[in-house]
């Protein structure tokens, strides 16, 4: 029966499906090298009359004459189907091997010499441990000087790390990219972020810490995504240059989040939260004249003198999920109903203390005191910007609760609640986090212009968040943001005055 024909055109082809051919050879030698349990590798790069002569070592496993015959030099076949491995895609060696001008590979007892489909496996030489690659790459084929190859090989470590000890020229390789803990989960790997060095506006993808390839992002942090090596041959393209396309739509949509929205993309699934709901959302209506509805509804409710608070103001079927707050909620104090409080740490002090702190039953003496009128500034900066939101967004009514984020990363947050609420939360407090996760003292000073100004744009900010365009910190988020606080700034003076005036 006639056979296919591998012309040798076939194997110089090969580079041309790589997006960058110098750290695909550095990835796969690396690769194949950790697979076959590498604790040294050692790479020498020379230059020779007609192009780079390549030196790669590793003291691993090293090739059986049955694993060299049937497996390296049977294409598509391979020794890696389990989940430890990265390889396994059974192609890589037309690659670093079969398309280079000629090739050598020291294993055991054997050498290999080979130039692309050709070779001669010599036997019987003194036993050597791992493996040793000798390739020489043509500058008539590939353009590649030693030079390049030396960075290649660099520039790839660097945005690895691996636990072999790698030299390079004799110089024991340090600069690891190590990518802290996990903050976010994709349904084939885990994303961590580093935000204070490393490849910045970079995501590095690897599997088993070895880089496959890497991404622009518009968010200055270094992101990387280490895919669940089980799944690595299911969601990597067999050139490692890119995932399949389902797996590529889930990252190119997370990618979008962390350039718009650094910050939030990183937040959820990490620590562990705590919220506490109380009460019943607020109905925010848009007024017909703002002026009228302040100074009508003020007679109804006595709470704040502009009526702000009590224009809408729910007291009615109080319930809590907080045990402590249900007892206090009995009162109905129109300032705590639906008050939201979400803490998010792993320091069980901290969190011990934050809600010891914001939860309303304790609020007896003067600090309790100052933080209930703090809470009443907040609903009526948050009030204000929701007229706004309503006026220009053509917005009849929005189901809001007022409340506190106790988080070291957040000045204030929008969270959508269960019951279709929007929780608008502020932190009233510096919190550190790190070795000692603390709670500080408040920080606004209820009667000071800068306070309440502050709180006002805070409260313009995540009222922003209520509209459906505007989820993220994206261009349609600034336009909206500017138009509802150039309204609340036109009336700041008013709104201050509201906010003093109800302590
Ligand atoms: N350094 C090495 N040490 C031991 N065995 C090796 C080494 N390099 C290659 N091999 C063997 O050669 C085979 C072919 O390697 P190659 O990189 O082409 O394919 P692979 O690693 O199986 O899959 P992939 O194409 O995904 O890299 C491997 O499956 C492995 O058995
Ligand atoms: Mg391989």
């Amino acid at each position: 029966m006639p056979q296919i024909t591998i012309g040798p055109q076939f194997f110089r082809n090969e580079a041309r499906s790589y997006g960058n051919v110098k750290l695909a050879i550095a990835r796969e030698l690396l690769q194949n090298a950790v697979d076959a349990g590498a604790k040294h590798i050692d790479i020498e790069i020379a230059s020779t009359a007609d192009g780079t002569d390549l030196l790669f070592s590793d003291d691993g496993t090293g090739m059986s004459r049955e694993v060299l015959e049937n497996v390296f030099f049977s294409l598509g076949a391979t020794t890696k189907n389990t989940g430890a491995t990265t390889g396994g895609m059974g192609v890589a060696r037309q690659l670093v091997c079969f398309c280079q001008r000629s090739y050598e590979i020291r294993t055991r007892d054997m050498l290999v010499k080979g130039s692309g489909a050709d070779f001669d496996i010599i036997d019987g030489l003194p036993e050597i441990k791992g493996c040793l690659f000798r390739i020489q790459i043509a500058w008539a084929e590939l353009d590649i000087s030693p030079r390049e190859l030396l960075d290649a090989f660099r520039s790839y470590l660097g945005m690895s790390q691996l636990t072999a000890e790698v030299t390079i020229s004799g110089e024991k390789f340090k600069s690891w990219c190590y990518r802290r803990s996990v903050e976010r989960t994709l349904s084939f790997g885990t994303v961590h972020v580093n935000k204070t060095s490393g490849h910045r506006n970079r995501l590095l993808v690897r599997t088993n810490s070895l880089l496959m390839y890497s991404l622009y992002h518009q968010s200055p942090v270094q992101v990387v995504l280490e895919i669940d090596p089980s799944r690595s041959r299911e969601v990597l393209l067999s050139n490692r240059d890119s995932l399949k396309q389902v797996y590529r739509e889930e990252l190119d949509k997370f990618v979008q989040e962390i350039s718009t929205d650094t910050l939030s993309a990183f937040r959820d699934n990490n620590a562990p939260k705590t919220q506490i709901l109380a009460g019943n959302a607020r109905q925010f209506r848009a007024p017909s004249s703002s002026v009228e509805t302040y100074t009508e509804t003020a007679m109804q409710v006595d709470c704040g003198p502009q009526g702000y608070v009590s224009a809408n103001m729910p007291c009615s079927g109080i319930r809590s999920n907080s045990p402590v707050l249900s007892g206090y909620l009995e009162q109905h104090d129109p300032v705590t109903d639906g008050l939201v409080i979400l803490t998010k740490t792993n320091n069980n002090a901290a969190l011990v203390r934050a809600s010891r702190l914001f939860t309303p039953a304790n609020w007896n003496g003067v600090h309790g005191a100052k933080r209930r009128k703090l809470l009443l500034q907040w609903i009526i900066a948050c009030e204000a910007a929701l007229e706004s939101f309503c006026r220009l967004t053509c917005t009849e009514s929005i189901a809001w609760r007022p409340g506190f984020v106790i988080d070291p990363d957040m000045e204030a947050a929008n969270q959508k609640q269960p019951d279709g609420s929007f929780a608008l939360m502020f932190n009233p407090v510096e919190c550190r986090d790190g070795a000692v996760y603390s709670i500080g003292n408040i920080k606004y000073k209820l009667k000071e212009w800068e306070s309440t100004a502050r709180l006002l744009t805070l409260a313009a900010h995540e009222v922003t968040h209520c509209h459906p365009d505007c989820k993220y910190h994206s261009e349609s988020f600034s336009s909206k943001f500017t138009e509802i606080m150039a309204d609340c700034a036109a009336r700041l003076p008013e709104i201050h005055r509201a906010m003093v005036q109800c302590l």
